[in-house]
């Protein structure tokens, strides 16, 4: 017998076509998310729940079917699910890492080259039929090449951004909670500094870590303070690690320059201010958003979500 699963959005055709084919499937009919009286609805007698990082997974949802067998969450970070409730019932949860790594930072790197070179600015005048032709002093941006990137966080993404920087002719200096070995670092041609340090001496900082306690508002009044006023903040790993109030006076008063986001404190809402600042550059959280990432996700999720269902321990659990 084919294992029940209950999706709460539509996949990539690819990865819905497996899904569908070896399991028992009920898919949410809607084109948006779904609110917890209808996930609760929907995991009822299921095996397999496969949800986005958009659904908040809690204690309450999972009492409302003691047989769940797994929760796949269908994104690298998990921070929607609340893993400490799902490891006391025993259900495994699982996520889909390593898969986006190079998507998202080209993501970075596109909103850092974005906001250097005032990209969506001039794109907005452009549109609005403001453009009167080439003049000298129009748009004049940041220069990229051979200015100093900084990365918080060290993991798969911000590598794969410092490997990037290499072609930009850019020094790369980092902080994490752990220091890389001086191979690595060599490898990847990256110098250690403190926190503090990596905010001061950056023309651009990437934000590279995952959310938890300790990682949220990481970034707000103080740390903003301590950067520079020409430099720019990039954010494609998740909102809450930026105070987002304390950037919007930061971007307004001119303690930074400009700033390129990705991820937002409560998506889909911005701080209202943000929608009409120029000196920031807003994507709906597009890290993963390509083709083949969302695919390799999702075939990634469904082999996650019926390893459990079927018995089998699954390629990539989160919870011990
Ligand atoms: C993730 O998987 O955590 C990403 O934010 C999705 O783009």
């Amino acid at each position: 017998m084919k294992p029940k699963v209950f999706l709460t959005r539509q996949l990539p055709p690819e990865p819905m076509k497996r899904l569908a084919e070896q399991a028992d499937l009920t898919v949410n009919p809607h084109d948006r998310y779904l609110t917890k009286a209808e996930i609760i609805d929907g995991i009822r007698g299921v095996d397999g729940l496969l949800c986005l990082l958009t659904d908040t997974i809690d204690g309450e949802i999972m009492d409302a079917n003691p047989d769940l067998k797994v929760i796949a969450n269908f994104a690298v970070g998990y921070n929607n699910i609340d893993v400490a409730a799902a490891t006391q019932r025993k259900i495994p949860v699982t996520n889909t890492p390593g898969v986006l790594t190079d998507s998202t930072a080209d993501m970075a790197w596109a909103l850092l080259m974005a906001a250097a070179r005032r990209v969506a600015e001039g794109d907005r005048f452009v549109r609005t039929r403001q453009w009167g032709g080439w003049g000298p002093l129009q748009f004049m941006g940041t220069e990229v090449t051979g200015a100093t990137l900084g990365l918080i966080g060290m993991g798969r993404i911000a590598q794969a951004v410092a490997k990037r920087a290499a072609g930009f002719n850019m020094p790369v200096i980092y902080w994490n909670r752990t220091r890389l070995s001086a191979a690595d670092e060599q490898r990847l041609d990256v110098q250690y500094r403190s926190f503090d340090e990596v905010l001061r001496s950056s023309d651009y900082v990437s934000i590279h870590v995952a959310l938890c306690d300790e990682t949220r508002h990481l970034i707000g009044r103080r740390e903003l303070s301590l950067m520079k006023p020409t430099s720019t903040i990039i954010n494609t790993a998740r909102g809450p690690v930026i105070d987002e109030k304390a950037l919007v006076v930061a971007l307004q008063d001119g303690t930074i320059q400009s700033a390129g986001l990705d991820v937002y404190e409560n998506e889909p809402q911005l701080e209202p201010e943000l929608y009409d600042m120029d000196n920031v550059v807003i994507a709906p959280h597009l890290g993963s958003a390509t083709v083949a990432t969302r695919t390799k996700m999702g075939n990634m999720a469904v082999e996650n979500c019926l390893a459990v269902c079927n018995g089998n321990r699954p390629p990539n659990l989160v919870n011990p």
